[in-house]
């Protein structure tokens, strides 16, 4: 596919969209002349007690200060529920579940949304929680995630989610960092006809989590589970006689509303935390103008609660301009291949929002499953996650969309807290593979690695030149490690680890990041934590991880292993070391690869050239580049030799 491959934007999109081609020129603009006029505006998407007189407030110098609409009061909640209830839409669904099973499902409205949430907040009240507590949240894919996270931000608690894949150990140290003292969980998850033991790790975890004083267990598979005397309690016995209302807590818009831990290029990952007003105007901000979100529509995104995708995109985006979201329990794949064009008949759905992993390993399978279904329904088409592959892309387009349905390729991360670039689909032509153009609001720019700013088309280091309300505003407990990460590579502006080339037109295409982190099916690793998973093995001396190209996963886990003197290779050992690395972190983490290194290629002050260990794994050995600094030579050559063959 040519580089200058456009998809334009349909008369007939354009003239029904919120947002058509001038409206985004005429945002951008007033964003650009009057930031605080425009913002001032926009916060009315949200509801308010007190509404604020100061709207932005940020340094990206020095100590780096991120402040939005700071002396505002609210409460996430209350424009999620309340204020839909009040304005006569209770009966509207607010969550279509869809279980696993496809006999399966439920339909939760605003109202009863309300009332669950109200309930298990005065239940966590009575256990003692209270406005700024850390709540750790691990859960499958089930209505109470949401129920829980609301919940949490009625009585102003901080809420943790881990991702249900995650292992005790990971769910500890998560814990750990931020002094959960709750805990809210399942019996058992349930994906792809298999359950996954939450319990049994959430118990596994607590033993080094003296923090954590309670356990609310919800009721999932049925499945036997132990309980804790004086710690544990089932949902429904904390819930079942709480009052259905419950005052909400008065929130400052600075107040944190939620910690989540996404990992970096250094070290144990980082709780990135973001604040109550700013993210959920930029929550409701992206999911209308992105998806051209229109009221009554149903609206799906695959993602899990546990990443930030769920977060923004399945409960607070979605629920702060009343839609209806249905949150899906299951897998791309169970019980059959067609399961997400079953479920978008099955539910009439609008909005379709998934990642490229998931377009990749449909497309394999053919046409057939896709159009065995109508899809009729479909209006408009997300990817997130990762960059998707033109090839991946007009397969998304042609055979899911039947040539009909805008594609909006979403960039932004866990930090962003919600979406900084991409088309809007009445206004912006799409190019397949790139995610196009900065929302109104938004001021992205390209860097050389000296810090220059490049102009025009160019390829460099994607930054962010000035703040946007969704911002991050700090790491849970070390805000130095904030600054250092984002604000000191290139001074004034966040750096966002990605690199990016920005064509004639001013589309930018994400080139993936250039920093240690990979991103496997969408997930983000850091290749410091598989790194101390497998060094963590007594059998192991010394190992260096590397992302590989994946067909389905967009990146693999490529480890170079070096065993401790004595210690011979073996199938076993290899096998042994996958398991092992799947105990310690979990099953996302799992290596796709592992390299016997009789050494790693080092510099002569002994620092490992990760380099060079790329091009190994991803076959390009011809091009190598310099490898003069090394300190022995020979080591390359026996790493070459031996590299595994996929
Ligand atoms: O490298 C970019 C990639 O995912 C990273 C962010 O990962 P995470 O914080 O886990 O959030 C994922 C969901 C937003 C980015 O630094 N990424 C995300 N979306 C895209 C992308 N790369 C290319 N194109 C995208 N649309």
């Amino acid at each position: 596919m040519p580089d200058d491959a456009v998809i334009a934007v349909k008369p007939e999109i354009a003239s029904k969209a919120g947002i058509n081609a001038e409206r985004h020129r005429a945002m951008t603009e007033a964003a650009e002349r009057d930031p605080e006029g425009f913002w001032r505006g926009e916060m009315r998407r949200i509801a308010w007690m007190k509404e604020p007189t100061r709207i932005k407030n940020t340094s990206f110098t020095g100590d780096v200060s991120i402040k939005w609409f700071e002396d505002g009061v609210l409460n996430a909640s209350v424009s999620c529920l309340d204020r839909h209830v009040e304005a006569g839409n209770g009966d509207r669904v607010a969550i279509i579940w869809e279980g696993d099973d496809p006999n399966s499902d439920a339909k939760v409205t605003y109202r009863e949304m309300h009332r669950r949430v109200c309930q298990l907040a005065n239940a966590m009240r009575g256990m003692g929680v209270k406005k700024g507590d850390r709540v750790c949240i691990y859960l499958p894919m089930i209505v109470e995630a949401a129920v829980a996270m609301l919940a949490c931000a009625r009585v102003g608690a901080v809420h943790s989610i881990v991702f249900g894949g995650f292992s005790p150990d990971s769910l500890a140290s998560r814990i750990q960092d931020s002094e959960c003292s709750l805990l809210l969980t399942a019996d058992e998850g349930r994906r792809g006809g298999r359950s996954v033991p939450l319990k049994k790790n959430a118990d596994e975890a607590l033993k080094t989590c003296p923090s954590v004083k309670h356990v609310i267990v919800a009721r999932n598979t049925g499945g036997q589970v132990a309980m804790q005397d004086g710690r544990d309690v089932w949902w429904e016995e904390a819930c079942g006689s709480q009052p259905e209302t419950c005052e909400p807590e008065r929130m400052n818009a600075e107040d944190p509303l939620f910690i989540l831990y996404t990992s970096g290029s250094t070290g144990k990952p980082k709780g990135v935390l973001h604040t109550t007003a700013g993210y959920l105007v930029w929550a409701s901000y992206t999911h209308e103008l992105v998806f051209d979100y229109r009221p009554g529509e149903v609206y799906w995104c695959t993602a899990d609660v546990g990443w930030v995708t769920g977060h923004t995109y399945i409960v607070y985006g979605p629920l702060a301009n009343g839609a209806t979201s249905l949150m899906f329990e299951g897998v791309p794949n169970y019980p059959g291949i067609d399961r997400f064009w079953q479920v978008v008949d099955k539910h009439k759905v609008n909005i379709f929002y998934t990642a490229p992993t998931a377009i990749r390993s449909l497309m394999r399978e053919g046409e057939a499953p896709v159009k065995k279904h109508s899809r009729k329904s479909l209006r408009v088409l997300g990817s997130v996650g990762e960059p998707i592959n033109p090839e991946a892309w007009m397969w998304y387009y042609r055979v899911v969309g039947d040539e009909r349905c805008p594609i909006v390729d979403t960039w932004w991360q866990t930090e962003t807290g919600g979406i900084l670039i991409s088309p809007l689909p009445g206004a912006v032509p799409q190019k397949p593979g790139s995610a196009t153009l900065p929302l109104p609001g938004v001021k992205p720019a390209l860097v050389d690695n000296d810090g220059k700013v490049l102009e025009g088309a160019a390829e460099g280091n994607l930054v962010i030149t000035d703040s946007w309300p969704g911002q991050m505003r700090t790491v849970y407990g070390d805000h130095e490690r904030f600054v250092q990460t984002y604000f000191s590579s290139f001074k004034g502006t966040y750096f966002t680890g990605d690199g990016a080339r920005r064509d004639a037109d001013g589309y930018y295409w994400i080139t993936g990041r250039v920093d240690d982190v990979i991103n496997v099916s969408g997930h983000r690793m850091g290749t410091a934590e598989v790194e101390s998973a497998l060094v963590a093995h007594p059998k192991v001396a010394e190992a260096a991880v590397v992302g590989m190209p994946h067909d389905l996963k967009g990146q693999g886990i490529y480890c170079y292993v070096t065993l401790v003197a004595g210690e011979e290779p073996s199938d076993a050992l290899r096998k042994e070391l996958v398991a092992w690395v799947r105990k310690e972190i979990g099953p996302i983490a799992s290596p796709d690869a592992i390299q016997w290194a009789p050494g790693l290629p080092k510099t002569r002050s002994g620092k490992i050239m990760r380099r060079i260990l790329r091009k190994i794994a991803a076959n390009e050995t011809d091009a190598l580049g310099d490898t003069s600094t090394l300190a022995d030579p020979a080591v390359v050559e026996d790493l070459v030799e031996n590299r595994v063959a996929r």
